[in-house]
């Protein structure tokens, strides 16, 4: 990891932690977030405790990215930071002809199968407020088990000649920063998303627990980032938001 150059390209001057081992570095800025400046990136070559969504386990291998990026301002398109980082991903990796689609809300989705994720969280408080983006991509990481082969997949597999990782990183953390700019618009955003958005127009089953799915048709991404959908057995449509369902059907392993 050529820190020096990541800094060099990085249109904010961000401040940057490197770990060779950490925990989870969404969890380093969970707790220290209060004592660092907004736009502070932590990286990790490895994780011991790296987080997924929905209280999984982010298996964390060296030859993997890990990293999150601390955001303090307000932006009325903070709500939508869990779109604007899946799309940050896949408008960098289509500049090194790396084609890849997000599976609502931000699931990096290469050849069907699941190469990277990413964990928005945020710690508001009465007098301050702080959102966590913590990206994973498998680059080239080991994959151990057959199981987790089946659902997950590393550039390396497929790609010939990949990025460095600091490019990758720091061309994701611009392109991040570049969606958050006022000059771009939240239709222009989730216009731009929808293209990559692997479920639109689709039928899926929502699924909750161990309830049976409700099938619906995704009609739309609505720009607070949640789905318009039509309940195929009501005719009724609803709006569901990220965490609320898992989605089913589709790449239906991940
Ligand atoms: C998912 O479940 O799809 C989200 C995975 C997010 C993993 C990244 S790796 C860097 C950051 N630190 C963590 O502990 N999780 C995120």
């Amino acid at each position: 990891m050529d820190i020096q150059n990541l800094q060099k390209n990085l249109i904010f001057k961000n401040k940057i932690l490197y770990f060779e081992t950490i925990n989870s570095t969404n969890t380093y800025l969970k707790e220290n977030h209060n004592t660092l400046d907004s736009n502070t990136l932590v990286i990790a070559k490895t994780q011991t405790l790296g987080r997924g969504k929905n209280n999984r386990t982010w298996f964390s291998p060296f030859g993997g990215i890990y990293f999150s990026l601390l955001l303090k301002q307000d932006n009325s398109k903070n709500d939508i930071l869990p779109l604007i980082s899946g799309l940050a991903i896949v408008k960098s990796l289509s500049k090194f002809n790396i084609d890849t689609y997000l599976k609502w809300p931000n699931d990096i989705i290469l050849h069907k199968k699941k190469l990277g994720g990413i964990l928005v969280e945020s710690k508001i408080s009465k007098n301050s407020k702080a959102y966590i983006i913590g990206i994973g991509l498998n680059i080239s990481s080991l994959l151990p088990s057959f199981e987790i082969k089946d659902k997950f997949i590393s550039l390396n597999e497929t790609v010939d000649t990949i990025p460095h990782n600091d490019v990758l990183i720091s061309d994701i953390c611009n392109n991040i920063f570049t969606l958050l700019d006022d000059k771009i618009s939240v239709d222009v955003i989730i216009e731009e998303y929808k293209k990559y958005c692997l479920i639109l127009e689709k039928n899926v089953y929502l699924l909750k627990d161990n309830s049976d799915g409700i099938f619906v048709n995704v009609l739309d991404v609505n720009c607070d980032g949640s789905l318009k959908v039509l309940d195929l057995k009501l005719n009724e449509f609803f709006d569901i938001y990220s965490g609320e369902f898992f989605i089913s059907g589709i790449y239906d392993q991940i």
